[in-house]
């Protein structure tokens, strides 16, 4: 875990007991993201989960901007668990739940959440830059979760950077992928198709892959259509 933390720094503007994290890449992408995020659930009221939510700096951003939707904030890592609690108590934001540990290698633990007044059925899970940053078990738990307790119309939404058709989309995220797996060769840059078929064996389809600055994208599923 310890390999995400150097992505997040203190502004050094702030106390030395205040844990909000700041990550760069969080100020180039959240305003396109939310464009993305806002015409699905623009209208709507339910619960959103996050997956992988890091410093917890989008999560309140985007809730900021949806009060009838409330928002449930996960991470793996304590360290960003309490950059966000710091950040939801910053904003003091009354439709951000407490983050909730989540390993996404285990979906069942979403079911425990639902016994300890968790989220009910989601109308979203939004998961942002983790699936290249982890073993593809982290996918496939992320999937299997997302299956199990999004509701009949909810939609699982997946930021960052893929492969199309076998291929990188750009320079920059090639050399992006050799780092990853020279770091662990079990991470790296994931092809959009594997994550298709990932989803369709868990009963999800692909039904919009919007592009998104710095050559990343959003991929949006659905349920399998009866
Ligand atoms: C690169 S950061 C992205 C954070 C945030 N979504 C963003 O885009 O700024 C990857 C995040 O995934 C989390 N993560 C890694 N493996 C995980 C797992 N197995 N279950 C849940 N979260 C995990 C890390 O702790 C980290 O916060």
């Amino acid at each position: 875990m310890t390999g995400y933390i150097g992505e997040f720094r203190n502004d050094g503007r702030r106390e030395a007991s205040d844990e909000r994290l700041d990550a760069a890449a969080f100020h180039r992408n959240h305003a396109a993201i939310w464009t993305v995020l806002e015409k699905f659930l623009s209208g709507k009221t339910g619960d959103v989960l996050e997956a992988g939510s890091g410093t917890g700096q989008h999560v309140v951003f985007f809730a900021r901007r949806s009060p009838d939707i409330t928002w449930w904030p996960t991470d793996l890592n304590d360290h960003h668990l309490r950059s966000i609690a710091a950040w939801t108590a910053h904003e003091k934001l009354a439709n951000v739940r407490p983050p909730q540990r989540l390993d996404l290698s285990n979906p069942w633990q979403l079911a425990e959440m639902n016994d300890c007044h968790g989220p009910r059925a989601l109308l979203a899970v939004f998961c942002a830059n983790v699936i290249h940053i982890a073993p593809w078990r982290v996918a496939e738990g992320l999937f299997a979760g997302a299956a199990h307790h999004l509701r009949p119309d909810g939609r699982l939404f997946l930021y960052g950077p893929f492969k199309r058709d076998g291929r990188h989309t750009a320079p920059s995220n090639e050399a992006f992928d050799a780092s990853l797996r020279n770091n662990n060769p079990d991470w790296g840059v994931r092809d959009v198709d594997e994550v298709s078929t990932l989803a369709q064996q868990n009963g999800l389809t692909l039904t919009e892959i919007t592009e998104m600055p710095a050559n990343n994208l959003i991929l949006a599923f659905e349920r399998n259509q009866r």
